[in-house]
């Protein structure tokens, strides 16, 4: 039996993904979930497992719990329209600034986009920026609190970037990601401005805690920027790291450079997600009624259950009753889907108005 190579860099994703391998490789920390589930008012993306990696993560907590200084930040690279996958790092910091009231930094990476995707123009990577930018404010982050920017737009993160870039050499950068001959030059400057991003709250606001939610995918910027910390007089960043929301099919990444079966965007209509979650969404049910009344269904490997229990069903009580009635056969596939569809449809509906409204709040929240 050929074994499928599994893949995880900050550009691709694929093959089946191991995280408790990870966790080894990466040099990071497993979560301690029961800690986490205790959290009754963190999202549940946050409680039930979704995030399992961290790096120091309980010294940022120690640190908010005492009312000290600490920040947030997650970014965006800014290549295609939003999807729900996308949501999951924005979801956490701002249930973090709900939760210790502290600042959320959320740079939009148009250049790394740029840069990487061949096809894709400055003007482009700039225009899905400002529609991202959108998205993101509609989830409603505090104004006073959150700084949205795009490295095109706010150009003097250059100036920070270029003092991560000089303590920063190309054989550290190499050995991390892997570039070759023919990687373009931008991409390889490139993780100084990430770099940038992650330590601008404390070049603004002097040394402090800052945490980093993002999928597991991203750490090598972590262990990159990590290293020039106290070169810098700064306190390296900690991060937590989420898994990978499946596509529709089981694909172990939801990606929108995917045929549109395998994602659900945030523009989607009611019509749209119906049709795309009955025909596409992986089902853990058995073939026929009979069989699956009989046997029951297997919600671990059910996407619209996964849906549900990470994002769309926060009430633990009314998800383990949908857990229990799917395996007992009591609760049939399309009725689960149907659970699923109707909540991503109110959960959009009012996304899609928020949206709208948050055109008047860009410059609000932007740093330029
Ligand atoms: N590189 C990230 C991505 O492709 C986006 C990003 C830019 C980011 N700056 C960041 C994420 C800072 C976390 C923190 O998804």
């Amino acid at each position: 039996m050929v074994e499928e190579k599994s893949v995880v860099t900050p550009w691709e994703v694929s093959g089946t993904v191991d995280y408790e391998k990870l966790i080894k490789e990466f040099g990071t920390q497993a979560l301690d979930q029961k800690q986490l589930s205790s959290q009754k008012d963190a999202p549940p993306l946050l409680r039930r497992g979704l995030y399992f990696s961290h790096r120091d993560f309980p010294q940022w907590i120690a640190d908010a719990e005492k009312k000290k200084t600490v920040s947030v930040v997650t970014g965006r690279g800014p290549s295609e329209k939003m999807h729900l996958g996308h949501l999951i790092p924005f979801l956490v910091a701002q249930y973090l600034q709900k939760r210790y009231g502290c600042m959320v930094y959320i740079p939009l990476s148009d250049d790394e986009k740029f840069f990487f995707k061949r096809a894709l123009t400055q003007e482009q990577a700039e225009a899905y920026g400002e529609d991202n930018i959108l998205d993101i404010i509609a989830l409603g982050f505090d104004q006073q609190k959150t700084k949205i920017f795009r490295d095109f737009e706010y150009t003097t993160i250059y100036r920070y970037a270029a003092l991560i870039a000089k303590k920063t050499t190309f054989s550290t950068a190499k050995a991390v990601f892997g570039f070759q001959g023919d990687t373009n030059i931008g991409f390889i400057f490139y993780p100084a401005v990430q770099s940038a991003h992650i330590y601008l709250p404390q070049f603004l606001h002097g040394s402090h805690r800052t945490l980093v939610p993002i999928a597991i995918d991203q750490d090598p910027y972590m262990r990159i920027l990590r290293d020039v910390a106290d070169g810098l007089g700064f306190i390296k960043p900690g991060a937590v790291h989420a898994k990978f929301l499946p596509g529709l099919s089981g694909n172990p990444k939801m990606s929108a450079s995917d045929a549109d079966n395998e994602v659900i965007f945030l523009t989607d209509t009611p019509d749209v997600v119906t049709k795309k979650i009955n025909k596409y969404a992986f089902s853990g049910g058995k073939d026929t009624l009979a069989e699956h009344r009989a046997q029951g269904g297997n919600p671990d490997i059910d996407i619209s259950f996964l849906y549900l229990k990470y994002l769309f069903e926060p009430e633990d009580k009314a998800l383990a009753k949908i857990e229990k009635d799917y395996r007992s056969g009591k609760l049939l596939s399309g009725e689960l889907k149907k659970i699923l569809i109707d909540k991503i449809n109110i959960f959009l509906k009012e996304h899609q108005k928020k949206k709208e409204q948050a055109k008047k709040l860009v410059s609000k929240f932007k740093l330029t």
